[in-house]
């Protein structure tokens, strides 16, 4: 059974392990991580095997007398006084290295600049050389540096996703950078990684890696106004969203109101693949509830639950859905 449950944890079915490396930047920590775990192996190997030997060899029992007491033996105090340090050395060496290659600055002049800014608690992303304001789904092209820059519109978050970059800190009135070129198309899991205040482990995002061509699409789609709006439920929905304190905090672009920008840009809504910041998928249903119970949901979210009815709800959903 253990063998099967260690089987488990590598067989890549866990979206947030940073075991499985899809960047640069991850796959140098995985290396890294990788040297310290066979120089623990090493040391764990050697220990146990001086110890077995010691417990059988010195076994106490009918006709044996205890082992001859020594003290003070130079080479064996020397020995296993330099020894570890040594060890030390070696993790040291390739551990200081990474961090300054991955602390640095990137020099690829090519690179996609995003502009991640944590909030409570959700994540907002913006590309200024594209006119994409977005949030909890970043959109980025395999093979191209992406270049981070971090800050937080409150107090301190962690941008975390564990298979191409982070953990690095958002903090309030300054800026960090951090920098990844990831290697392989999906979807790629992360989340908040510092605690701040009550729905922080609900503070989930994407990052979707695509192909070239697929991101173009998606970024000409996301840089221009929310689609016309042409089914009658959805048409009711969007009468609901701005006659509610809706468009209060969420802008949608292309919409006769100019909305508050406190909450998520919900200009192309529908196209996400979650609501609430990475905790559910975007379907119907979820989005009802998201609407009808985000307190339940979402316990600490600065989302209002707003009193409108089954039908008004319903509607609601339909507009968000129909945000392409
Ligand atoms: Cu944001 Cu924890």
């Amino acid at each position: 059974m253990w063998g099967a449950v260690v089987l488990q944890g590598c067989n890549g079915e866990y979206p947030q392990s940073a075991l499985h490396p899809s960047s640069d930047f991850a796959t140098r920590l995985d290396d890294l991580f990788d040297q310290i775990f066979w120089w623990a192996v090493g040391v764990f190997v050697v220990v146990e095997a001086v110890l077995l030997y010691t417990i059988i060899r010195f076994r106490a029992g009918p006709g044996k007398r205890r082992p001859k007491e020594i003290h003070g033996n130079v080479a064996l105090e020397i020995g296993w006084t330099l020894a570890p340090a040594l060890i030390l050395v070696a993790i040291a060496i390739p551990t200081v290295q990474t961090i300054f290659i991955v602390d640095r600055p990137t020099d690829d002049e090519n690179a996609l600049v995003i502009e991640v800014i944590g909030r409570q608690w959700w994540w907002e992303f913006r590309y200024p050389e594209l006119g994409i304001v977005t949030a909890n789904e970043a959109h980025v092209p395999v093979g191209r540096t992406v270049d981070l820059r971090l800050r937080s519109a409150d107090v301190l978050h962690s941008f975390w996703v564990p298979r191409l970059g982070g953990k690095r800190d958002l903090v309030p009135g300054h800026e960090n950078h951090l920098w990844f070129r990831p290697d392989s198309v999906g979807v790629f899991w992360g989340q908040c990684a510092e605690y701040c205040g009550t729905a922080h482990a609900l503070m989930g995002m994407r990052v979707i890696v695509d192909e070239p061509a697929d991101f173009d699409a998606w970024a000409e789609l996301n840089a221009g106004d929310a689609v016309p709006i042409t089914d009658p439920e959805a048409r009711a929905g969007r009468g609901v969203f701005m006659a509610n304190a809706c468009i209060g905090c969420h802008v949608v672009r292309g919409s006769p109101v100019v909305g508050g920008n406190f909450g998520p840009d919900l200009t192309h809504f529908g196209g996400r693949l979650t609501v609430g910041a990475g905790i559910l998928d975007n379907t119907r249903e979820n989005l009802i509830r998201w609407l009808d119970a985000t307190q339940h949901v979402k316990p600490g979210s600065l989302m209002p639950e707003v009193d409108l009815t089954d039908e008004q709800i319903a509607q609601l959903a339909a507009y968000l859905l129909a945000l392409r």
